[in-house]
C-alpha cells in the first residue's frame, strides 16, 4: 500500500529548496478534492471542493509550514515567530513542537477563533496578544525576526509559498489537468500566490529547470474572494480597520499584495469582494448540502463561485475547483445560528421512543 508521507517526500522533485534539509513533517497533504453535486447541479458547472481542512491542524497552513520549519532546521533555528489570525500559529506550534524548536505567535487583540487558540496553547507556543490588528503584528513580527535570532514563518518566508504550491499538483493528480477556474479566499494572499506558482510549474512547458515537466495542459484562471470589510485589493488601497466575522481573513494590507494580483492579471482571473451574509449563507450551504465544514473564512471561495454565477459568468460544464481553506471546528459557533441569525439549540426528550420518534418526525 502506498502511504502519503507528507508535501516534501510527495513532491520532493518540484521543491529543490528543500534538497538537504531534514523533513519536519506531520504526513500534510493529500487531501480530498470532493465532487460538491449540489454546487455543480446549482451553477451547471462540474464544482470540486478541494478540503484542506483536513490537514494535521486543520488548514492548509501545514503545507508551507513543513517546509518553512524544515528550512528552520536546516539553518539550524531554535525558534520561530509569526503573526496570525490563528490558523499560521497553530499550525507553526504543532510543527514547532515537531522540530523541537520554541514558537512564538503574535495575535490580533480578540477576533481570534477558540479552536485555533486552543491549538497554539495545547502546542506549547508562547502567545503574544498585540494591541492592533493582523497587520500590526506581522509588522511587529519582521521586526523581531530581523533584530534577533528567530525565523519567521509567515508566507512572507519563501519557504511557504513553496510548500502551499503542491495544492495545484494534487488538483492537477486527482483531475488529470488543471480546472477552467480555481476559486479560493484571500487574506494575506500568500495562497492564491503560491496555488498560481503550483499550475505554472505544473503546467507541460512551463517546467522549471532541472525538474520534469508537467501534466497539465492548461492553466486555471485565479478567481480570488476577499471579505467586502476586509477588501484592500478589490479597493486598491490598504484598509486601515478590516472587519469580518471570517477573522481568518480580517487583514487590511495583504503582504503578497502585488504577487496576488499578477496571478489575477496573468490568469485572466478576478479578486472580488464576497459580504459576510454570503460568505454565512456559502457556509451553510457547504455543510447542510455538500457534508463539508468549514471555518467562515473558507466558505469565501464558494460564495465567491455563487456571486459569479448568479452575475451569469460561470461558464456551463466548466470545470471548477473551491479551496476551503480550514476546517469547520477551528470556529464552530457560525454553525449554531440558523439563516435567521436565531441560536439553533436541541430540542430535550425523556427517555422514552415514541417522544424521540415524534420529535424526528418518525411518527404521525
Ligand atoms: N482561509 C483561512 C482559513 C486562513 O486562515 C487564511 C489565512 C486564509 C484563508 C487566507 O490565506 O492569507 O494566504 O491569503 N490565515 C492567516 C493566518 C493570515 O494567520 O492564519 P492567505
Amino acid at each position: 500500500a502506498h502511504l502519503w508521507r507528507g508535501v516534501i517526500r510527495e513532491y520532493a522533485e518540484r521543491l529543490p529548496m528543500l534538497e538537504g534539509a531534514p523533513v519536519i513533517t506531520l504526513q500534510e497533504g493529500g487531501t480530498p478534492l470532493i465532487p460538491a453535486e449540489h454546487l455543480s447541479e446549482l451553477t451547471g458547472a462540474q464544482v470540486f471542493v478541494k478540503y484542506e481542512g483536513l490537514n494535521p491542524t486543520g488548514s492548509f497552513k501545514d503545507r508551507g509550514m513543513t517546509t518553512a520549519m524544515s528550512m528552520a532546521a536546516k539553518h539550524g533555528a531554535k525558534a520561530v515567530i509569526c503573526a496570525s489570525t490563528g490558523n499560521t500559529s497553530a499550525s507553526a506550534a504543532a510543527y514547532a513542537t515537531k522540530a523541537g524548536m520554541a514558537c512564538g505567535v503574535l495575535v490580533p487583540d480578540g477576533k481570534i477563533a477558540m479552536g485555533k487558540l486552543s491549538q497554539a496553547i495545547a502546542h506549547g507556543a508562547t502567545l503574544l496578544q498585540v494591541d492592533g490588528n493582523f497587520d500590526d503584528c506581522l509588522t511587529l513580527a519582521r521586526k523581531l525576526a530581523e533584530a534577533y535570532p528567530v525565523e519567521l514563518v509567515n508566507s512572507v518566508n519563501p519557504a511557504r509559498i513553496e510548500g502551499q504550491k503542491t495544492a495545484s499538483f494534487e488538483v492537477v493528480d486527482a483531475l488529470g489537468d488543471a480546472p477552467d477556474i480555481h476559486c479560493l479566499p484571500v487574506g494575506n494572499a500568500g495562497n492564491i500566490t503560491a496555488y498560481w506558482r503550483g499550475y505554472r510549474e505544473y503546467a507541460a512547458g512551463h517546467g522549471i529547470e532541472g525538474v520534469p515537466d508537467g501534466v497539465a495542459t492548461k492553466l486555471p484562471r485565479m478567481w480570488g474572494f476577499q471579505a467586502a470589510g476586509a477588501a484592500p485589493i478589490v479597493l486598491g488601497h490598504p484598509v486601515d480597520q478590516p472587519e469580518t466575522i471570517a477573522t481568518a481573513i480580517r487583514i487590511g494590507n495583504p503582504a503578497s499584495w502585488k504577487q496576488a494580483e499578477e496571478a489575477r492579471d496573468t490568469s485572466g482571473g478576478r479578486i472580488d469582494a464576497v459580504t459576510d451574509e454570503q460568505i454565512l449563507a456559502a457556509h451553510r450551504l457547504l455543510s447542510a448540502r455538500e457534508g463539508i465544514f468549514v471555518e467562515p473564512a473558507s466558505a469565501a471561495s464558494v460564495a465567491g463561485l455563487l456571486m459569479a454565477h448568479e452575475a451569469g459568468q460561470v461558464p456551463a460544464g466548466a470545470t471548477v475547483v473551491c479551496t476551503v481553506t480550514g476546517h469547520g471546528l477551528k470556529d464552530p459557533q457560525w454553525a449554531l445560528k440558523g439563516a435567521d441569525g436565531a441560536d439553533v439549540t436541541p430540542t430535550r426528550v425523556p427517555v422514552d421512543a415514541y417522544t424521540a420518534a415524534q420529535a424526528l418526525g418518525l411518527e404521525g
